[in-house]
Formats: C-alpha cells, structure tokens, sequence
C-alpha cells in the first residue's frame, strides 16, 4: 500500500493525530502554581451538566413570576423577579410534625385499614411481617441494642410515635412519596406500631392518640452534654 493509499483510509480525526504526532497542535503541558487543572471529559461533562442544572433551576425560579399578572408595585427587589410566598404555599412544605405531636393533622385511621394498604404499597421493600428486604426492617428487635448486633426497627429503636407519621408521609412509599391522604398514613402508622405490638388489633389512631404512645426505647436516649445545647433533655 502507497502512502497516499493509507491516509484516504484513515477515518476523519486521523490527520489531527497525525499532526499531533509532530508536536504541531500539541498542547503545551501546564506550568502554571498549583496542580494541573484537571480537563479530562468527565469532570467537563459534570461541568455541563452542573450548568443545565443551574440553568433549569434559574427557569424554575422565574416561571412562577412569569405566570402571574405583575401588577404595580408587586416587583420584588432589584431585578423584579418572584413574589413573596403566599400561605399555601407554604403549607406544602410546612409538614414536620414535633416529637410530641405537634403538627399532626386532623383524621385518623385503623390497624385495619393499615395492613390492606401496607401489604399493597410496602410489603414488597420491608416484608409482610416488616421483617425486611429491600427497604429496612420494620419490626422486632427488642433487647438487641446493647448487643453486638442490635437491631434498629421503629418498635426497637424510635423514641416517638408521632416521628413516624412524619417519615411515612414525606418519604414512603419510596417510589411515591407524599403520595399517601393523612387518613392512609394515620393507619399504616398504626399497622406498623401494631406490627411491632404497640398498639392492639382493633386500634384506631389520630393525632391524640397516636402522640399518647409511649415508645418502649424513649428513656435509654442520652443527653447530647455539649454546654452550649439548651433543652438536652430528649425525655420530656
Ligand atoms: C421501593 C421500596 C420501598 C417501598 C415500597 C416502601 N419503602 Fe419504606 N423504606 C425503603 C427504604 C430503602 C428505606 C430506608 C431509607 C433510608 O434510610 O434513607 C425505607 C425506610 C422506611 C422507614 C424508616 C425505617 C427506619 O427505622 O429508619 C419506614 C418507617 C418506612 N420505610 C415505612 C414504609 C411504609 C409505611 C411504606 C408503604 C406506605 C413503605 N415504607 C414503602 C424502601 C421502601
């Protein structure tokens, strides 16, 4: 095969490669303080993807200004974008619920009604029994903490009831949450209590009751002793 002959069958970035070779187009190496910053593709790719993610989330931010009538004097700060946020939007995310049950919502739901909706949208991740499988265990565990394979299930572990309608509501079931009405988590809460024997069979649980029950590992929680943390006690 000729010269000539070799290079028309060479694919198109042949020739840059080929000039690279003779130190034509050759990057000169770095020579500046520090190290060499890095260029290699992913670290771009990343870059670029950090910059569409800014860039969508900059759309986000503006499209709800956009889509409201800007009346006078409404323009928020210098560059007149967005609006202040009104009540209902502030309910969507205002769902924590405290310790003591501050927060809860009205409605309730039974052990019964629980179960139905555990075995069709949890059982599948955390075991009919809430014994476990892809998602954590749910269930048991007691007297295993001290041990040197303790087993953490909310009836082990989980000082407080009410925490758990907060968990369930904003983050199960995984693949949907906040997917659940208060009443279904109100009684998947009380089947998963009722699963770890919290709470009998004919159970049903609203915000007043479901804040009464004593969670059995509440007093062995200790204190966080930093000087500057007020309130350390997690048992009142
Ligand atoms: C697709 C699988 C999946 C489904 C379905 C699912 N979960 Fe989970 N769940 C998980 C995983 C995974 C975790 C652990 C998440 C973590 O630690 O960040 C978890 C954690 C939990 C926890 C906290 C356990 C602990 O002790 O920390 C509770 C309670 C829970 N899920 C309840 C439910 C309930 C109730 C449902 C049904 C309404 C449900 N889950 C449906 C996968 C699932």
């Amino acid at each position: 095969m000729r010269w000539h002959d070799h290079h028309a069958a060479l694919p198109s970035s042949a020739p840059r490669l080929h000039r690279a070779s003779h130190g034509a187009t050759r990057l000169r190496p770095y020579r500046g303080p520090g190290p060499a910053p890095s260029q290699s593709p992913p670290a771009l790719i990343f870059a670029a993807l950090v910059v569409a993610a800014l860039a969508a989330l900059a759309l986000l931010l503006v499209m709800p200004a956009q889509a409201q009538e800007p009346k006078q004097g409404q323009k928020q700060g210098r560059y007149g974008l967005g609006h202040p946020a009104t009540a209902e939007e502030i309910k969507g995310w205002d769902i924590d619920i405290g310790r003591n049950g501050e927060g809860l919502p009205p409605g309730g739901g039974t052990v019964a009604q629980g179960r139905a909706l555990y075995d069709a949208q949890c059982a599948s991740c955390h075991g009919v029994r809430g014994e476990g499988g892809l998602g954590d265990r749910l269930a048991g565990g007691e007297g295993t903490l001290a041990s040197a394979k303790p087993v953490k299930t909310v009836g082990s572990y989980w000082p407080y009831a009410p925490t758990l309608f907060d968990y369930i509501r904003r983050a199960m079931p995984l693949t949907a949450p906040q997917s659940l009405t208060d009443d279904e988590v109100y009684a998947v809460s009380a089947y998963v209590l009722n699963l770890n024997g919290l709470v009998p069979d004919n159970a049903r649980l609203d915000a007043k009751s479901l804040a009464a029950i004593r969670m059995p590992n509440r007093e062995r929680f200790t204190a966080d002793p930093r000087p500057d943390v007020k309130d350390v006690s997690v048992r009142k």
